[in-house]
């Protein structure tokens, strides 16, 4: 047993599975960037109060697990739990909003939640996120979840379901509530949903229990008490996504873990997952620009767990990105030979080949089968033979077959090679 261990919940990635996660969160980040959202990079914690004010007190996720310490000057900090409030603070502080709309935000990063690890749920958790900000168009909320599907089917996933619902907004949710909250009153409830409902009665309704199921059968819910407005809105959100061929179901007793929501709400959802099944999340957050002291503006994102999409694509028997680690591996008899093969496999790595080589004179027989589980298609062997008249012998190491090349056209040989070979993508 090793002396040091990662702190508990927290998974370490490494090679080879490593490559995959980062194959994932590259899939994810490449569907927004072809949507035209530019990268924000912002602190991994903030004052604590932002998060306190931009994701709620009634949640868990500020009222039980942040991280929350006070730095060597006495000032209460947190690891950020998630993305929102940080870019929001971001866009008013610098004034991006100030530019033009929407303002298209993506980013990737680390995110950290006290909760109960299990399969699925850690305390540092990984999210690729992107949001828009300052417009209201119903079709940038369908654009939004587009991006996030087209992330999720570029992976190769095909088992997951997308939630939709509509939450309302400032006109409409307030009499909803009193509407709910009434409603509730009239039912036995325990205790602990008594608070539940005292802090946010819309979380009563996401009660997993059956018998709270049964109870809460002919609740009111929010999608049936929508204003005129907001019905308008998701009524055109859901023409686009019909348009885009984005598949939903409409699930009006969603809840989502953080209090910004208004409008067009959603979560990707994979059932092979087990318990934590969801592997990305967002929706509208039209109060939240105000309510942190920027101006009135509409904003709309999402969160998709990198950690949670692995887990997926693992369930579906997905590989996702490049299983070798280079393309080229050089195998150098001698040391002048070693020598030799550096400024050759110096050359490739130029020329934007993956090339390793075999270190500490290592005897033929062990660099070759190195070779082989490096997952290269070609080795470079060079021996004092090859060094006198000036070659490398060049191996495929799927058919077996090799043949002496001029080591000035090694660059040239090897990408006719891996280009006739089809190279697997590097991902
Ligand atoms: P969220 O639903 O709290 O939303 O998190 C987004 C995703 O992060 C989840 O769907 C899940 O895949 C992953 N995730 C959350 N907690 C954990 C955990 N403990 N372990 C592993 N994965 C986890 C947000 O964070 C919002 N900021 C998303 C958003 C952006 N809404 C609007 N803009």
């Amino acid at each position: 047993m090793a002396e040091f261990n990662a702190p508990k919940g927290i998974p370490d990635y490494y090679p080879p599975a490593s490559r995959e996660f980062v194959g994932v969160r590259s899939k994810l980040l490449r569907a927004a960037d072809r949507a035209g959202y530019s990268p924000i990079e912002l602190p991994l914690f903030e004052e604590t109060g932002l998060f306190a004010r931009g994701v709620g007190e009634s949640t868990d996720v500020v009222s039980k697990e942040m991280y929350t310490f006070a730095d060597r000057g006495g000032r209460s900090v947190t690891l950020r739990p998630e993305g929102t409030a940080g870019v929001m603070r971001a866009v008013i502080e610098h004034g991006l909003d100030r530019g033009p709309l929407p303002v298209k935000l993506v980013y990737a990063g680390a995110f950290f939640r006290y909760e109960r690890p299990q399969a699925g749920r850690y305390r540092q958790l990984q999210q690729v996120g992107i949001e828009a900000i300052g417009t209201d168009d119903p079709a940038l909320d369908a654009e939004v979840i587009a991006v996030a599907d087209e992330g999720f089917r570029d992976i190769g996933l095909t088992g997951f379901r997308l939630d939709l619902t509509s939450l309302g907004d400032s006109n409409c949710r307030p009499a909803y509530r009193e509407r709910l909250t009434a409603y509730l009153d009239g039912l036995d409830l325990d205790d602990a949903t008594k608070e539940r409902a005292r802090l946010n009665p819309l979380r009563v309704l996401d009660d997993k229990r059956p018998a709270m199921q049964a109870l809460l059968a002919d609740a009111p819910l929010m999608m049936d008490h929508l204003c005129d407005a907001c019905r308008e809105h998701f009524d055109r959100v859901r023409a686009v996504l019909d348009a885009l061929q984005v598949p939903y179901t409409l699930n009006p007793r969603m809840v989502r873990g953080l209090d910004y929501y208004t409008r067009t709400t959603f979560e990707f959802v994979h059932p092979g997952l087990g318990a934590q099944s969801g592997i990305g999340g967002g929706g509208r957050y039209d109060g939240l620009m105000a309510e942190l002291g920027g101006q009135s503006l509409s904003g709309i994102g999402f969160g998709l767990g990198v950690d949670r999409t692995l887990l997926a694509a693992q369930a579906e028997g997905l590989s996702v990105g490049s299983e070798s680690r280079c393309d080229v591996y050089g195998v150098p008899i001698g040391p002048e030979a070693s020598a030799r093969l550096a400024v050759l496999a110096g050359q490739l790595r130029r020329a934007d080949i993956r090339t390793d080589l075999a270190y500490g004179g290592r005897a033929l027989k062990t660099a070759m089968k190195a070779a082989d589980t490096s997952g290269a298609r070609i080795a470079l062997v060079l021996g004092d033979r090859e060094i006198e008249d000036g070659t490398v012998m060049v191996r495929d190491l799927i058919s077996g077959e090799q043949n002496p090349c001029r080591q000035t056209d090694v660059v040239a040989v090897v990408q006719a090679m891996l280009s006739a070979g089809g190279r697997e993508p590097t991902g």
